[in-house]
């Protein structure tokens, strides 16, 4: 049983990576933890309730506010056009009768660290606000750790908002750069990967007819909200009936690292203001001095990670 913290601006995938690990039997989810990114920290904490209601209302999982704008700099928008006014394609789910707890979630992150040390593996799929606040609370949490699963960033890909910047680091650079000096034991999960690893109408086609009875309520959310999502890809990639699985990677890459292949890496973000403001900058010569190490995934068993995400909803 892997033990996580998910920290979600959610999002259309970020939900799916949600109802993916409520559903798994090898993840436990200690808590929930919410950013502003997709859309607002309200909306996304709002959604993060739905979500768990949908996956089952019998779900007691602490859910966490967080950041509401970015580390240093201030804020520039939302994404709705990739993910609806409301975040999740504009779907409509009941309200929830769960309320967010009091503590922030930095302050929840470094709680739950502290009380299990060497246990918590973090899973961040939004802007990496809410860990540079936890490192800024407890900068040994590097330390205690288990793993950290990051999605974020390209190091051959390109951009998804710039033509070299990816959005969760685009959105906050200083927060993504302050995460990566840190020596937490990261995996980059980044477009290198998530771009080869889809979601597509087959996929939906395939649970609706072998999804079980528990789970209608939530493939019937998936079909709807991935609607919008397969409508941005169209427009933006040209992709039919298609997605990528940006976040639910990462939290499959979190519990079975075999999935990926992976590089280390000496990596910074570029915190300036320029056409390449949230870029990674990975130091790929021979002898590399600038920047930390992280692990960087560089390919993908895309079949197997795909099936693997279907499977727990069959
Ligand atoms: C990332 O940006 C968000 O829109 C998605 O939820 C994902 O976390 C992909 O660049
Ligand atoms: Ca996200």
């Amino acid at each position: 049983i892997v033990r996580v913290i998910i920290d979600v601006d959610t999002g259309i995938d970020d939900a799916l990576t949600i109802l993916y690990a409520l559903k798994s039997k090898e993840i436990r989810v200690e808590g929930i933890t919410t950013v502003f990114g997709n859309i607002d920290v309200d909306q996304a904490t709002d959604n993060t309730l739905r979500i768990i209601q949908l996956a089952d209302p019998g779900y007691d999982v602490p859910v966490a506010r967080g950041a509401d704008r970015p580390y240093k700099r201030s804020l520039t928008g939302f994404a709705d056009s990739v993910h609806g006014e409301n975040g999740i394609g504009n779907v409509k789910l009941p309200p929830a009768s769960q309320t967010a707890v009091a503590e922030s979630a930095a302050e929840f992150i470094v709680r739950m660290v502290n009380e299990n040390p060497g246990e918590i593996v973090l899973v961040a799929t939004g802007r990496m606000t809410n860990l540079a606040f936890a490192l800024k609370l407890d900068e040994q949490l590097p330390f205690k750790v288990k793993s950290v699963a990051i999605m974020g960033g390209t190091v051959h890909a390109p951009g998804n908002v710039t033509p070299v910047a990816e959005a969760n680091f685009w959105g906050d650079p200083e927060a993504a750069d302050a995460v990566m000096q840190s020596g937490l034991p990261i995996t980059m999960v980044g477009l290198d990967v998530t771009m080869r690893t889809h979601i597509t109408q087959q996929h939906l086609d395939l649970l609706n007819r072998f999804g079980k009875e528990e789970n209608k309520a939530i493939i019937a959310f998936m079909q709807q909200s991935l609607a919008h999502y397969f409508g941005f890809y169209t427009d933006s990639n040209n992709y039919i009936g298609s997605a990528p699985m940006h976040d639910p990677l990462t939290l499959l890459v979190a519990v079975d690292p075999g999935l990926v292949k992976t590089q280390t890496m000496k990596v910074s973000i570029d915190c300036g203001d320029s056409i390449s403001a949230g870029m990674v900058v990975a130091d790929l010569r021979t002898k590399p001095s600038m920047g930390r190490d992280i692990q960087v995934c560089v390919d993908v068993d895309a079949q197997r990670a795909e099936r693997q995400f279907l499977s727990v909803f069959m």
